[in-house]
């Protein structure tokens, strides 16, 4: 059997990697018009860091793992065509700043109808409106000569930095298909395939809308507990209860538990943002604004959350940090992931330049370009600096804010690094990592996410 993946990114690559190394017997081609993404899967530096990843790679690659920018020919080699590319919120025309855009998902397909001949089966892996797969089926009837397709959904939920071990055993495997003898068939060679290494009872089968938009709810109740833990850390901050304490609390309730429930500086990463947004459109389009308006709120807290963080440096710095130097330790959006695609430090950052401070940044993973990128754009800011390493970046400061919680940042010896920093030396902890009270022992004024405020100087 052969599959191809139509999509070399933070999905297309783990996950194609995964199937050609836990199934040999199938030859896994994944493609991708980005020829600077393919040669890097293609070297020893990959475009996607992530822990355990090159193992996976190296054990497949050359074997039955390709990857490729010759989109037509792998489509036309395959018999099962995972649809892997993005699926950002709509930045024009109608449902600008809500819906999904799917011009990559209809380009895919219409590549699919011109040069696919016999039968293949369609797997939408991108993350897509409930109904994409009726969009998809019409797009392929209509324009193909010589195809016959069955479509089928198979959401993705694997999470960054986790991500290997998430494909390696996965809670779940969702697939979606068509009520019809050829659509059942499809799904049971697609769990086939995932039968390889995942138990049969972890492999769900539904019908393609519930599978669409299974995603998008998992999705939206994942983020939906982290801005209700996040909404709880400033009522905490405003009475002395310490959020860390209330979510081990409540989390001990078997109904509720313990996962999800650390707050933080705010969610980001590429999806909960774009999925809730997509999913408060589809309400919108069926003409429930009230259910529209529920979910809208998460994204909103999330906003006020991370705006609030970037408020209360300013807040405590006395009101001002025009000519202040800040530290910034992180700028991935989460540990473990060189991506910073919705990062909470974007708009951090941002604030912070905006309200006249010298903001000095140092990432492991995340490149000084991309840092640059994501701030500025295309402007330039002498006020913005990137460095490569916390000690550097925590150099003469006035305060330090941690916006990812890399390990590393938990070992550093403020001790040692601070020496020699204008006092007072604050620290605003935006993920709740560092040893706190060892730090305040040490003379440093410790903020962080739902704490208790310490009393004034
Ligand atoms: P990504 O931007 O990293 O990768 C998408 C890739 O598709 C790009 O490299 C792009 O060049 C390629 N592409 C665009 N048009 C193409 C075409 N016609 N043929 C072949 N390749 C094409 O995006 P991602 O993070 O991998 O996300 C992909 C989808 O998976 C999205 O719908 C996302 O919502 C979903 N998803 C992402 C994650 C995640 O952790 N990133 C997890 C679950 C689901
Ligand atoms: C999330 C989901 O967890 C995956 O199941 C899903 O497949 C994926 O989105 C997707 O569709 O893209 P991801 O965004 O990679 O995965 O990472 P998460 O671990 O969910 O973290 C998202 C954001 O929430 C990060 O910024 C993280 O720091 C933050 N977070 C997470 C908190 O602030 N508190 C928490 O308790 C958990």
């Amino acid at each position: 059997m052969k599959i191809c993946c139509l999509g070399a990114g933070y999905v297309g690559g783990p996950t194609m990697a995964m199937i050609a190394a836990k199934c040999p017997q199938i030859e896994v081609l994944v493609v991708d018009p980005n020829a600077k993404r393919i040669a890097a899967w293609n070297s020893e530096e990959l475009p996607v860091y992530e822990p355990g990843l090159f193992e996976v790679v190296k054990t497949a690659r050359g074997r039955n793992l390709f990857f490729s920018t010759d989109v037509e020919a792998a489509i036309k080699a395959a018999d099962m065509i995972f649809v892997c590319v993005g699926t950002p919120t709509k930045t024009y025309g109608v449902g600008a700043g809500q819906a999904a855009d799917l011009k990559y998902v209809e380009l895919t397909a219409r590549t699919i109808a011109r040069v696919a001949e016999g039968h293949k089966i369609i797997v939408e892996k991108s993350t897509v409106p409930v109904r994409t797969a009726h969009a998809i089926q019409t797009i392929l009837r209509a324009n193909s000569r010589n195809g016959q397709f069955q479509v089928l959904s198979n959401p993705e939920f694997l999470a960054e930095g986790t991500a290997i071990a998430d494909l390696q055993s996965p809670d779940r495997i969702l697939i979606g298909g068509e009520p019809t003898p050829e659509g059942q068939q499809a799904a049971a060679a697609l769990v086939d395939i995932y039968a390889n290494w995942v138990p049969r009872d972890r492999i769900l089968t539904t019908n393609l809308w519930s599978s669409e938009l299974s995603k998008l709810v998992a999705n939206a109740f994942l983020a939906q507990r982290i801005s209700s833990i996040n909404s709880i850390s400033a009522l905490c901050e405003a009475t002395g209860a310490d959020v860390d304490e209330v979510a081990h609390a409540i989390g001990r309730d078997s109904r509720i538990g313990p996962k999800f429930l650390k707050a933080s500086v705010g969610f980001g990463g590429s999806c909960f943002q774009k999925d809730i947004l997509n999913l408060t459109y589809l309400c919108k389009y069926f003409n429930l604004p009230e259910v529209a308006a529920y979910w809208e709120s998460v994204v909103r807290m999330n906003d006020w959350q991370k705006s609030r963080f970037a408020k209360y440096i300013v807040n405590q710095l006395f009101n001002t940090v025009t000519g202040k130097q800040i530290a910034v330790l992180g700028f991935a959006f989460k540990k473990d992931t060189n991506d910073t695609r919705e990062t909470a430090a974007i708009s951090v950052c941002r604030d912070l330049l905006e309200e006249g401070a010298t903001v000095v940044v140092y990432d492991p993973r995340v490149p000084a370009e991309q840092i640059r990128q994501d701030v500025l754009g295309d402007k330039t800011n002498p006020n913005l600096k990137i460095v490569n390493s916390a000690l550097a970046a925590c150099d003469n400061t006035h305060a330090i804010a941690v916006l990812t919680e890399w390990d590393e940042f938990k070992n550093i010896d403020f001790a040692a690094a601070l020496e020699g920093m204008h006092k007072p030396a604050f620290i605003f902890d935006g993920r709740n990592v560092l040893p706190h009270k060892k730090l305040s022992d040490l003379g440093y004024r410790v903020y962080a996410v739902g704490k208790p405020v310490p009393p004034a100087a």
